[in-house]
């Protein structure tokens, strides 16, 4: 499974590349406004971190304009992937931009449909929210492990990118769903690490070693 972190904080983003783990990165507008720099200036400056796909998502929601914004952003560095919101003047914009090699993640997906219809378009990457429907209540895991059927059924090259994560159990489900992908919050990843039974035996291996008197040499 590929690991892409799902934040524009170059502190955090910094910090998990030194963790030698992530695979890439996504950001949306929101995670972005977050930050308060520059949108071209920001995914530079992530692109000088992670050696891998960048997201950046368009903010137009007509075709013309959002295949201006998607050639404008795709310019900026090549490991840019343009995010596209799943409408359907999006999918335009996602099949234009697949036939010119240009590399596009469907954002804001929460239905197998919704996941077809961007595959069929030719997206690279399908993002398939989960938090935002399990907070309502739902499963938003159910429609993931239709995604990944779908794409293995009809052999689409997208690859399924599990996204909107709430918890490490997330993760779990996606392996067991076996998506491809998962843009993890650095919280989230954070404690994918922990285990009170991991620190409480590294502790004790320790405490006995130094009892012991032995030394490595
Ligand atoms: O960036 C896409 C997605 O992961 C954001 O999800 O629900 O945390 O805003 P959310």
């Amino acid at each position: 499974m590929k690991f892409f972190i799902d934040s524009a904080n170059l502190d955090e983003i910094k910090k998990v590349a030194e963790w030698g783990l992530v695979d890439g990165v996504t950001t949306n507008p929101s995670l972005l406004a977050k930050e308060g720099r520059g949108f071209k200036d920001t995914i530079c400056a992530i692109a000088d971190l992670i050696d891998g796909p960048i997201s950046a998502e368009v903010v137009s929601t007509t075709s013309d304009e959002m295949l201006k914004e998607a050639h404008t952003v795709a310019s900026w560095h090549p490991n840019v992937v343009v995010k596209i919101p799943f409408i359907p003047e999006g999918m335009r914009v996602v099949r234009q931009l697949s036939e010119e090699g240009i590399k596009t993640n469907v954002t804001l997906l929460f239905t197998l449909n919704q996941a077809l219809i961007a595959a069929k378009a030719g997206a690279t990457f399908l993002s398939n929210f989960v938090g935002r429907v399990d907070d309502l209540g739902g499963e938003g895991m159910v429609a993931v492990q239709d995604t990944v059927n779908m794409v293995h059924t009809y052999d689409f090259k997208s690859e399924v990118l599990v996204a909107s994560i709430r918890s490490p159990q997330t993760i779990v489900e996606s392996v067991r769903a076996g998506a491809h992908i998962a843009t993890i919050p650095f919280k989230v990843l954070e404690l994918m690490y922990k285990h009170p039974l991991t620190d409480k035996g590294l502790q004790s291996f320790l405490d006995d070693w130094k009892r012991s008197g032995l030394t490595i040499e």
